[in-house]
């Protein structure tokens, strides 16, 4: 036993000898001279001296012991480099730390706060495992008692356990900064920080301008680092309350060597050492595309990387600088077309998916929900956005933004909800909420002897309000899953949609789980009604007929062209142009079939939804849908009105002769003039050749190619003209006994409309 300790005592002070030494701390009688390490405990972490890259300099640093000293991880006199090898680092009895030249002058120091008292010998300097050099007195281990740890002054590196962020008790901001190149540490331009300013959002500075916005915490990760989430890696946490804010990453057990870099670019780079290469492997990065780069569409826009151009304005909203926005240059940002009311009836349009903007100059409370957000959004003029403060369970908590509106990007992933203030203009807020027990009363009560049809997404009522107003009652079935602001917002924007050739929203009712939409009452009900009717469709004269194919074309063009978003109906067919008092069409089921819920509208795209009669064949076929979709359609709408024929009634249980295939062949033996509904009179020449260039159109429209048919504004154009018109191709039809039988010929499909940001 005694040899033992002999042994013992002799073995620690040869490795005192020693030029490199291993134990984990120092007294003030013992120092660390350029050629001695200290390791930590567990041998992780090794503390020294170093040069970087080809410098001469000398500086003190910390490194994992795998790597030697690439990849140092702090460095204690970074702005005082030694020039010789002949610097030593000691803690003084008073507990702190210096680096001393050749010439016994403190070149750095630790610039303790608190100081040790009269103690002497009791304090050390420690390297701990976690790569923490701290300064203790006496045996302690609670890191609140530490004099002095240079994990409060970090350097470029965040290490695992590390916090970012401040602590309002010691006074402490822990941030990192770069170095000013490989081979010199001193600090450089860019930093990393949190930004104390309304709610904490983690920033990457060059100088006294944002680079990047890793953003503020929403619950999960930060609002521009959607890439943090759970892994086998390392645990992280995000910790705000009255003493402290930080942001925080582990490695359990140090199964794994990780550290987070500041490079000297300004650009974050995460590392992970890889024992088999004994090297580090860059993982996770900063600034992988333009739009990370702070405010690069200036204020009041978004960025969207897979758009072009990636930058827009907000809706309501334009270029400050269209010259500039048009060459390129976003910083301008965007303004407001109409100025806010600043009351209450301003209203909030919800952008979806998105990195929230900067949060300098926000409110926040966590107690409040969505609902009281918006209120409290409303009554301050000052206030342009709000959103939930965390995402999770559906989202809780205010935040409210109260200046301009900096940096939203469309995310690819991990994106929020935010709510962005617009004058009612933008909003069509005009629109009005009616009470479910206004439009009970006035379909009394839902009554069977008041539906006036049925189809995939519910039924139709007609409905008649106290002041004698009939309405069209469109009560969605209680299946389809969507959420109430999404219903609204797709609402709102069909309510923007205003063409004399559409049904009228007048507005809607969403009350217990009932989604309603309220239309003008069209008297004289649908197309379908007159032209495949013996009777009826002898009321329908030519000029009622030019005028009804003239609506529909240019109901179609305000749709896929002048509306302000690009819209693609999909389901254009005689049932859906409705005829109001003076014979008037207007399309209805427009827009539709975004309220018709999540999972039935995916369902339904897959399934290509439509009617058999009405779809190209690149539609039916492959899915594909363009706004030829729409104008194949409407051939073949033209050629009904004009003939009187369903195109999908001539099937037998062998073929199909449909419409197509029979108006072709009789343009092709030169009669067109026997594709003429019998029942329609005639009165002169001069109609019968407007009927027969309306053949010609119908069949311009339905051509195989996509490409080959006109756009709407051509046939808008050859319907009011009597220029030439190119030669009809082969129509695009099917033949093929194959898609008999199948579901496409059930005749009320959903509608299923398609609509385009522009
Ligand atoms: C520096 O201090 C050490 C110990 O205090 C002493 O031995 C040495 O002579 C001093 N060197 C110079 C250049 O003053
Ligand atoms: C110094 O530390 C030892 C053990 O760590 C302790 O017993 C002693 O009281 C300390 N001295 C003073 C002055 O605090
Ligand atoms: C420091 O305290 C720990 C327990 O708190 C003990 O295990 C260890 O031996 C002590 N070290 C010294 C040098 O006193
Ligand atoms: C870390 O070590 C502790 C104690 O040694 C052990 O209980 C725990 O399972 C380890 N965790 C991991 C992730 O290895
Ligand atoms: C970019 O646009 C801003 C504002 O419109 C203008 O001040 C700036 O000079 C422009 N920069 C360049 C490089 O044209
Ligand atoms: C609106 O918010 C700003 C910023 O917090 C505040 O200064 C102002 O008093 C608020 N105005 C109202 C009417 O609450
Ligand atoms: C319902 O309609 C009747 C007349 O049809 C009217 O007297 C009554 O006030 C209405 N009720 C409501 C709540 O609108
Ligand atoms: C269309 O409806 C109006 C109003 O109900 C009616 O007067 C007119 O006769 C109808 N037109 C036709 C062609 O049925
Ligand atoms: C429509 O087609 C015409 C003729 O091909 C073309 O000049 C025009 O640019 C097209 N319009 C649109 C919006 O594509």
């Amino acid at each position: 036993m005694k040899a033992f300790s002999a042994l013992f005592v002799y073995s620690i002070m040869l490795s005192f000898l020693r030029p490199s030494t291993t134990h984990d701390c120092i007294t003030p009688c013992q120092s660390i001279r350029d050629g001695e390490t200290m390791m930590s405990a567990g041998g992780i972490f090794k503390l020294g001296f170093f040069s970087p890259g080809n410098s001469k300099n000398r500086y003190l640093g910390i490194w994992y012991s795998v790597s030697n000293n690439d990849g140092v991880v702090w460095v204690a006199n970074r702005e005082t480099p030694l020039k010789n090898h002949q610097g030593v680092f000691k803690i003084t009895n008073k507990g702190i730390l210096v680096v001393l030249d050749s010439t016994n002058t403190t070149i750095w120091s630790s610039k303790t706060s608190r100081t040790a008292g009269n103690t002497i010998n009791n304090v050390t300097a420690q390297l701990l495992d976690s790569g923490n050099l701290v300064v203790k007195d006496g045996n302690v281990s609670d890191p609140k008692t530490f004099l002095w740890q240079s994990f409060d002054y970090p350097s470029d590196t965040l290490l695992p356990s590390m916090k970012i962020g401040w602590d309002l008790d010691s006074g402490i901001d822990r941030h990192i900064t770069s170095w000013k190149s490989m081979e010199d540490p001193s600090q450089g331009e860019f930093s990393g920080y949190f930004d104390h300013r309304g709610l904490p959002q983690l920033v990457a500075m060059d100088g006294d301008r944002i680079k990047v916005r890793l953003g503020s915490w929403n619950g999960l990760h930060f609002t521009g680092m959607p890439w943090l989430i759970p892994n086998p890696f390392f645990t992280y946490k995000f910790v705000m309350n009255e003493k402290e804010t930080y942001f925080q990453y582990d490695v359990p057990n140090n199964t794994f060597f990780l550290r987070y870099v500041l490079n000297p670019s300004g650009v974050g780079e995460g590392f992970k050492w890889m024992d088999t290469t004994k090297s580090w492997e860059i993982g996770i990065t900063t600034q992988a595309d333009v739009c990370e780069n702070y405010a690069h569409c200036g204020v009041y826009s978004t960025c969207d990387i897979n758009k072009s151009p990636i930058c827009s304005c907000l809706d309501g909203f334009k270029p400050k600088f269209p010259n500039d926005w048009n060459s390129a240059n976003w910083s301008g940002g965007c303004l407001r077309e109409t100025p806010l009311a600043c009351n209450d009836r301003d209203g909030f349009q919800n952008y979806k998916n998105v990195k929230l903007p900067n949060t300098y100059f926000s409110w926040f409370d966590s107690n409040m929900n969505l609902k009281e957000c918006e209120e409290m959004c409303l009554k301050n003029c000052s206030c342009n956005a709000y959103a939930n403060l965390d995402v999770r369970n559906g989202g809780s908590g205010c935040l409210l933004w109260l200046a301009d509106l900096v940096d939203i990007v469309v995310a690819q992933v991990g994106g929020q909800d935010i709510y962005i203030r617009q004058p009612a203009s933008v909003l069509n807020m005009e629109l009005p909420i009616f009470d479910l027990i206004t439009i009970s009363n006035a379909t009394h009560n839902f009554a069977r002897y008041n539906k006036l049809g049925e189809g995939g997404f519910g039924s139709v009522y007609k409905g008649t309000l106290l002041g004698g107003q009939e309405i069209a009652v469109k009560r969605l079935s209680k299946s389809s899953g969507q959420g109430f602001n999404e219903f609204k917002n797709e609402v709102i924007l069909i309510a923007r949609l205003q063409h004399r050739n559409l049904v009228k929203l007048l507005g809607c009712c969403i009350q217990e789980n009932e989604k309603m939409l309220i239309y003008e009452y069209m008297h004289n009900k649908s197309l379908d009604s007159f032209i495949f009717d013996q009777t009826k469709s002898k009321l329908l004269d030519w000029r009622m007929r030019h005028n009804i194919i003239g609506g529909i074309a240019r109901g179609l063009l305000y749709l896929h062209e002048d509306s302000r978003l690009r819209i693609i109906h999909r389901d254009l067919k005689a049932s859906n142009v409705l005829l109001d008092n003076n014979m008037n069409p207007k399309i209805s089921d427009f827009g539709l079939a975004k309220t018709i819920g999540g999972d039935e509208t995916e369902a339904d795209t897959k399934r290509i939804v439509g009617t058999y009669g009405y779809m190209p064949p690149e539609y039916a076929g492959y899915g594909q849908i363009s706004v030829k979709t729409d104008v194949f359609s409407f051939g073949v709408l033209l050629l009904e009105i004009v003939s009187g024929k369903k195109s999908k009634e001539m099937c037998n249980s062998v073929q199909c002769h449909n419409l197509l295939g029979h108006a072709w062949r009789l343009w092709n033996e030169d009669k067109p003039k026997e594709l003429i509904d019998e029942f329609l009179i005639l009165d002169d020449s001069c109609t019968l050749f407007e009927v027969l260039r309306c053949i010609h159109v119908g069949l311009l429209c339905v051509q195989q190619s996509p490409e080959d048919r006109p756009n709407m504004s051509s046939v808008v154009l050859m319907l009011s003209s009597d220029n030439p018109l190119p030669d009809p191709r082969q129509p695009g039809y099917f033949t093929e006994k194959a898609l008999l039988g199948e579901d496409y010929s059930s005749r009320n499909v959903i509608t299923c409309t398609v609509l385009e940001a522009r």
